[in-house]
């Protein structure tokens, strides 16, 4: 089995992280949130892809990238070639952040502080997992990885280094997708999703 720099087990350190993310209250947003959404996938995955923060649904559901967004991320692995279940995904932030009008709760972006202090969690993720590659998807995992705001358009696509070490790749997020109302630009920056996507797993 994976054994860890210290040489204890791998998958049993990261179980440990997961359950003392539970109890988090690094920021505020563990007030309203429902749970904790940890990362998960194999603690031997070459590749961790990092998205914004849980959604609605995932929030209710204690896992990352199963609401809209995930369906659309899984279309797009697929397509690309990569198998969900060899890869490790997270969030840079772990609690739902979002806004209650009436039943809903309406999706608000976490702040620089919020990024901040989640930070901590997956820079522990990192050092137990290792990945080869890291891909951040959208603006907030790019910032959480590189500490800084970074130009999407301009850095995504290809071989980056991270501060600490290690090769990272930058794309939209999966929500931007969405968003776009015209199915012209949708369909093509889909495409252009996915041919990240290839690019980051088979470069
Ligand atoms: N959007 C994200 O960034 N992460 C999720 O887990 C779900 C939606």
């Amino acid at each position: 089995t994976a054994r860890t720099k210290a040489g204890g087990n791998i998958e049993a350190a990261w179980a440990a992280l997961r359950e003392e993310s539970m109890s988090c209250t690094r920021c505020p947003l563990h007030e309203h949130a429902t749970q904790t959404v940890f990362g998960e996938g194999p603690v031997d995955a070459a590749m961790m892809f990092v998205g914004e923060q849980p959604g609605d649904q995932e929030d209710l559901a204690g896992r990352p990238f199963v609401g809209p967004a995930g369906q659309v991320f899984d279309r797009a692995l697929t397509e690309a070639g990569i198998d969900r279940g060899t890869i490790y995904v997270t969030n840079a932030v772990k609690h739902f952040k979002f806004e209650q009008r009436g039943k809903r709760r309406i999706h608000a972006k976490p702040d620089a502080g919020e990024i901040t202090a989640c930070r901590w969690w997956i820079e522990q993720e990192r050092a137990l997992l290792r990945p080869k590659r890291t891909v951040a998807l959208g603006a907030t995992a790019a910032r959480s990885l590189f500490g800084k705001a970074v130009t999407i358009s301009r850095e995504r696509g290809r071989a980056l280094e991270l501060p600490g070490g290690g090769e990272a790749w930058i794309t939209v997020h999966p929500s931007y997708l969405l968003r776009l109302p015209d199915p012209v630009a949708r369909t093509e920056e889909y495409a252009r999703f996915v041919a990240d996507l290839k690019s980051a797993a088979h470069t």
